[in-house]
């Protein structure tokens, strides 16, 4: 509520499931994967076991030294409503 951000929850973010339809949540930001999708170096597979959750977690276990800020500015959505996960 309040703000020009949009405030997603994860309700929302887990209707985003789809490869034609993907959304995924990093480091409290929700992103719009799908145009993204057949660009992903490990595949479209790999990346669909994020699509729809908070990815952070699994995100940086792969490759916390992949910059999505900088690949997904594009395609931001909002905020993860209620986010407590920590980049980390
Ligand atoms: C590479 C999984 C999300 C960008 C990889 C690889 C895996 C993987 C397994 C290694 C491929 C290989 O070396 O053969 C995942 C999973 C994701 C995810 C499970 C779900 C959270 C993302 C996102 C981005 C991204 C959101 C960018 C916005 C990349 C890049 C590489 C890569 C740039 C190549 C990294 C390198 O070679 O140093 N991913 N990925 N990935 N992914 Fe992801």
């Amino acid at each position: 509520t309040g703000g020009s951000v949009l405030s997603v929850s994860r309700e929302q973010l887990a209707l985003h499931n789809k490869k034609t339809d993907a959304w995924i949540a990093i480091g409290g930001i929700v992103y719009n994967i799908t145009e993204y999708m057949s660009f992903h170096p490990g595949g479209e597979e790999e990346l669909m076991r994020g699509v729809g959750i908070d990815a952070t977690k699994l995100f940086n276990q792969i490759h916390p030294w992949v910059n999505y800020e900088s690949l997904l500015k594009a395609c931001i959505i909002g905020r993860l409503e209620n986010n407590v996960t920590p980049i980390n």
